[in-house]
């Protein structure tokens, strides 16, 4: 699609890519750029390395796939490449902070991209919440391994599952204001962190393969055997139970299947830097690169902790209410790793609360950029960071973590996350159909088929997400749609863009003046005039002549307001 003000001006009024990107308009962009490839590989690995790769490999080994857990780690890993692939290309295209929420603007419309919008904003809420109170779990017990002396009326608040918890609201708040005030202080952050956790992940896959036997290995398969009744079923479960009668199990092949939705949480982390874009130097190469380079080096460190836990005690003896990596170096006799990984824990889940952090943020500084959201959200704070976001969107993070029993929504997490991965793969073919023209410094491999792939994996993963966790995300999903029917469809900057009369003076894609000869069709594989430079764009320089911007809407918050010949804009 070029840019068309005839577009229709309905729900599915899409964003150009030009006004999306800021190529025409500049200004668009106006978050500080901070961020390098390494610091996105820092950043990807800063959230995807948390509470799930020391829990998840115990969990899932015990209770659905025995050893062959390391397969459904590479399973979910690869499903997770294949969505990293379409993320890679659309943020080469689209190297803007609302990530999956804007892929969708641009290549579906505006309702789309609402829903992908509200369900990342569930992804990110929840992820934040469940891991600072996971935080919190680890934070109490390195307490309590160094016998640090905590007064009793307190000791009550530290550590608790649900209610309540002192650490949880702690942890979110610093981090909150630490990122209200600027980015550049948590990025320098990060890097300590990550490369502290790292070091634990070493020394746990080390440790691990020292106790390593391999009839702990055996049988890597085990034989299918009827689920516990307590599990709870799948769609998949439902749907071929109704089909075919049959009863949901767990181990053998399907086990092996049947885990991989879980073990997903493990890698969420890796589409959260397509938020970062804006903040990237050169982000249509680096935002890529960073993207499938973290995500590699996450499912060998991943396959590696498996192997070593899986191979340290047979799963069989993992205790399924308390399979950590800690229980089991105890159950080996290596009880002091425990406490070495309870500190590897709380630097692994700060770095990924504070990640998910600055996502929520972008994407609801984005949302509310264009208009779906109330506009003065996303003003730029004096430090260059979008502050009153962060406030928000921290905000109701910290009331979730305090109000919800959030560990019982976990895979509501990976739910919404799986929801904005099939709308990312199916956008790549849809985009590469509408807009030929686009540079495109990233692609996939194969494109149509790989894409189908992934909307099939992705969708198989969902498949083997409980009816309970589909039954909750339906409701948060209609809930979004009514707050889209009755604020975003009206308030958004699209909308106004759409209503505004057509433009005097030339239209970018508009017919040449009478005696100036229609320019060729240009050759295959040239770009088109008015598309995007070949290396795309950070705005124009300072000293460029200025460009008229006959579309241009100037915010609601500042600045003159646009002709509203119907007054139908009145707030
Ligand atoms: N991947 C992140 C974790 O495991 C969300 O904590």
């Amino acid at each position: 699609m070029t840019w068309d003000i005839r577009m229709r001006n309905t729900m599915f009024r899409r964003l150009p890519v030009e006004r999306a990107t800021g190529q025409l308009y500049g200004g668009r962009h106006r978050l500080r750029v901070v961020y390098r490839t390494r610091d996105l590989i820092v950043l990807g690995l800063g959230v995807m390395i948390g509470s799930g790769i020391f829990k998840i490999s115990g969990a899932q080994a015990a209770t659905t796939a025995g050893p062959a857990v390391i397969l459904s780690f590479l399973l979910a890993g690869a499903v997770c490449l294949l969505a990293a692939l379409a993320y890679a290309e659309l943020s080469s295209i689209i190297p803007v902070a609302g990530s999956a929420y804007s892929f969708s603007y641009v290549a579906f419309g505006e309702v789309w991209a609402w829903v992908v919008g509200w369900s990342l904003i569930l992804e990110l809420l929840l992820a934040a919440s469940v891991v600072a109170r996971a935080w919190a779990l680890y934070a109490a017990q390195v307490l309590a391994d160094f016998h640090v002396p905590v007064p009793a009326p307190l000791a009550r608040f530290m550590g608790n599952q649900t209610g309540f918890d002192i650490l949880a609201l702690g942890i979110l708040l610093l981090l909150v204001l630490l990122l209200a005030t600027g980015s550049r202080l948590s990025l320098r952050t990060l890097w300590t962190m990550v490369a502290a956790k790292l070091v634990v992940i070493a020394l746990v896959i080390v440790t691990g393969l020292m106790f390593f036997d391999t009839a702990n290995l055996r049988p890597f398969v085990p034989p299918a055997r009827p689920a516990p009744p307590a599990s709870g079923h799948t769609v998949l479960d439902a749907l071929l139970g109704s089909v075919t009668g049959g009863s949901p199990q767990v181990f053998g092949v399907w086990g092996v299947l049947a885990a991989t939705p879980a073990i997903a949480f493990a890698y969420i982390g890796f589409d959260l830097i397509a938020t970062a874009s804006e903040e990237t130097d050169d982000a249509p190469r680096k935002v890529p690169r960073g993207m499938l380079y973290s995500l590699l080096i996450a499912i060998v460190v991943y396959a590696g902790v498996a192997l070593a836990m899986v191979g340290m005690v047979s799963y069989r003896r993992l205790d399924a209410a308390r399979p950590t990596l800690g229980t089991a170096f105890g159950m080996v006799g290596a009880g002091s790793m425990g406490k070495i990984i309870d500190i590897g824990a709380v630097l692994a889940l700060t770095s990924v609360v504070l990640v998910v952090l600055i996502s929520l943020t972008r994407v609801v500084y984005s949302m509310s950029r264009d208009g779906l959201l109330p506009e003065p959200v996303s003003h730029m704070s004096r430090y260059k960071v979008p502050s009153r976001a962060t406030l928000v969107a921290g905000g109701a993070a910290v009331l979730m973590s305090q109000v919800l029993d959030v560990f019982t929504l976990e895979h509501m997490v990976v739910i919404g996350t799986l929801f904005a991965f099939l709308f990312v793969a199916a956008a790549v073919p849809a985009l590469r159909r509408s807009r030929p023209d686009l540079h495109r410094p990233f692609r996939v491999p194969l494109a149509p088929l790989t894409c189908t792939l992934t909307i099939a994996a992705v969708g198989w993963l969902m498949l083997n997400l409980k009816l309970q966790t589909w039954g909750y995300f339906m409701i948060w999903m209609a809930g979004g749609l009514v707050v889209y029917l009755l604020y975003g469809r009206r308030r958004s900057q699209m909308r106004r863009l759409l209503d505004l009369p057509p433009p005097r003076g030339p239209r970018l894609d508009a017919p040449p003046p009478p005696g100036v000869p229609m320019p060729r069709p240009a050759p295959a594989g040239a770009p088109r005039p008015g598309a995007p430079p070949p290396r795309m764009a950070r705005p124009r320089p300072p000293h460029a002549a200025p460009v008229p911007d006959p579309f241009d809407v100037p915010p609601l918050h500042g600045g003159p307001r646009p002709p509203d010949p119907g007054g139908r804009h009145r707030r």
